[in-house]
């Protein structure tokens, strides 16, 4: 549905990764989410800025490979019983629904761009509460330590011309006006 649209942007989503580049696990070991990619943050802020859908100022962003992990580690973090480890033997975030910290759940949401732009960790979580983005990292650092920084690099290329792009309305370009075409 969506690959016209980005076959109409060719070259403007390429990126060139060197061999060498990106071999740390770690983005920004300062930052709360160390795996999180400074680029692909910014890209997160400008876009929520462009849609006006979010006030991201004091909040931790915490990115996931999908946004089933970012759900399993959001109810780790709000689950009360979070001493154990986050990866129960079947794989999956164990907690009980009821118990969850409900105030927290609030001030916890995921953002997916899901499959209609061309690659994953297109998902993302803001998080008032830092314990709670702590122990969201935490999680997804046991799930699969981290997300992949060559999807984190192609996301960042591909919400910048989304960005880029919604202010170009009359050029068609706009990936909004686009999607606004479907019926
Ligand atoms: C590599 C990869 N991991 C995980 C997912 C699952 O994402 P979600 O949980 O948002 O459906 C996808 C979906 O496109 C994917 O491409």
């Amino acid at each position: 549905m969506y690959e016209s649209y980005w076959q109409k942007m060719g070259e403007e989503t390429t990126i060139v990764i060197p061999g060498w580049q990106f071999m740390s696990y770690f983005s920004d070991a300062t930052r709360l989410c160390w795996f999180l990619e400074n680029d692909f943050a910014n890209q997160i802020v400008r876009l929520h800025d462009v849609v006006g859908n979010a006030v991201t100022e004091n909040l931790h962003i915490v990115v996931g490979t999908g946004s089933t992990q970012l759900y399993q580690a959001a109810l780790y973090a709000l689950s009360p019983d979070t001493d154990a480890d986050p990866i129960s033997s079947n794989g999956h975030a164990g907690c009980a629904l009821g118990n969850i910290n409900r105030k927290s759940l609030k001030c916890t949401t995921v953002y997916l761009f899901s499959n209609c732009i061309p690659c994953t960790s297109s998902r993302w979580a803001l998080v008032k509460d830092e314990d709670v983005a702590r122990k969201m990292t935490k999680y997804i650092e046991f799930n699969t330590i981290g997300v992949s920084k060559d999807s984190q690099l192609k996301a960042t290329k591909v919400l910048k011309v989304v960005s880029d792009n919604s202010r170009r309305r009359n050029a068609g370009s706009s990936f909004f006006e686009f999607s606004r075409g479907f019926k």
